[in-house]
């Protein structure tokens, strides 16, 4: 069958598809445009996309020819999963194999805010730094921290773990899971750290009012989707100094453009959307994505889908 695949992946997973299927992949370092990918699209039986690709209503109804479409990331929003459902496609996605990686990336940005970390190397870069100084630098200590986790699923719980294990003190809010209220949350923590799915009630959840309600010089991190965050109400909380740094591996918009005002704010650290770039869990997620997409191709179920009632529907999956 022919199967497209948006970008090239790590590791030997792509293959194992080559192997069975006839595989093109987009040779750029962007991805696809649009009309690109509609066209592969319109020929495929399978896709292999990435979360900068849009998967929309039209596209999915002009690809008569589409059984299954495999996103190489936990998150699928990128895709109109109803649509995809309508047309008795399958969406795979590749959840777990990036938790601990996730989790890590947001620990390693708490840490560095609290102790300054990547402002204190650029000033030292810049040759600011001229003398040991008793009262410069002083940052905030893991055993005074509350870290507050917005979401409590898998990745939340594992920033919880690693939290607790170098003596910060952790507490959550989870709609599903419970915990603290939001707001009991965002008035205690000292780090407030996001893990929540992209929905219609987590867009935009951090705003100018729950960024009034966090506490002075609090630490916000966002590992999950940069479009929970109101940027510009962020970048106020910052400028006024109610908020004490920002640590961002997602932003809205993404990328931030070079001069952006957020890129300019020393207790500011941003990480290019590298919560799962570690070796392992990026050859996990390829490795993922292909196994759903070869199951899907076989007439099998995926083992990480989106829209598990395709098979459900009369006649299964297309
Ligand atoms: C990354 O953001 C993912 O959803 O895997």
């Amino acid at each position: 069958m022919n199967v497209f695949v948006t970008r090239q992946l790590p590791g030997g997973a792509l293959d194992r598809l080559r192997a069975r299927h006839s595989v093109s992949v987009w040779p750029g370092p962007l991805p696809p445009p649009q009309a690109d990918l509609r066209r592969a699209a319109a020929d495929g039986n399978g896709l292999l996309t990435l979360l900068t690709d849009e998967i929309g209503a039209d596209l999915i109804a002009a690809s008569p020819r589409l059984r299954a479409i495999s996103n190489f990331a936990v998150g699928f929003e990128n895709i109109d999963v109803d649509a995809a459902t309508a047309h008795r496609i399958p969406v795979g996605h590749t959840p777990g194999v990036l938790t601990e990686a996730t989790a890590q990336l947001a620990i390693t940005l708490m840490l560095d805010l609290m102790r300054r970390v990547s402002e204190s190397d650029r000033h030292v870069r810049r040759g600011c730094w001229r003398t040991w100084e008793p009262a410069g630098y002083l940052g905030a200590s893991l055993e005074e921290t509350t870290v507050g986790l917005i979401g409590y699923g898998r990745i939340g719980q594992a920033v919880g773990r690693l939290a607790e294990a170098i003596g910060m003190r952790v507490i959550h809010t989870d709609p599903f899971i419970g915990g603290h209220s939001l707001d009991s949350l965002l008035r205690e923590a000292d780090v407030v750290s996001l893990h929540a799915t992209m929905t219609n009630d987590t867009r935009g959840m951090i705003n100018a009012t729950t960024l009034a309600m966090m506490r002075p010089g609090a630490i916000l991190v966002n590992v999950a989707r940069g479009g929970m965050v109101d940027t510009k109400a962020l970048v106020e909380a910052l400028r006024s100094g109610h908020l004490g740094g920002a640590g961002l591996d997602v932003t809205d918009p993404e990328p931030l453009p070079a001069d952006h005002e957020l890129l300019a704010m020393d207790n500011v650290v941003v990480t290019p959307h590298t919560a799962s770039a570690t070796v392992k869990a990026r050859t996990a997620m390829a490795d993922l994505a292909v196994d759903n997409l070869l199951a899907a191709l076989d007439g099998q179920p995926m083992a990480h889908c989106a829209n598990p009632e395709v098979y459900a529907q009369g006649g299964g999956a297309r």
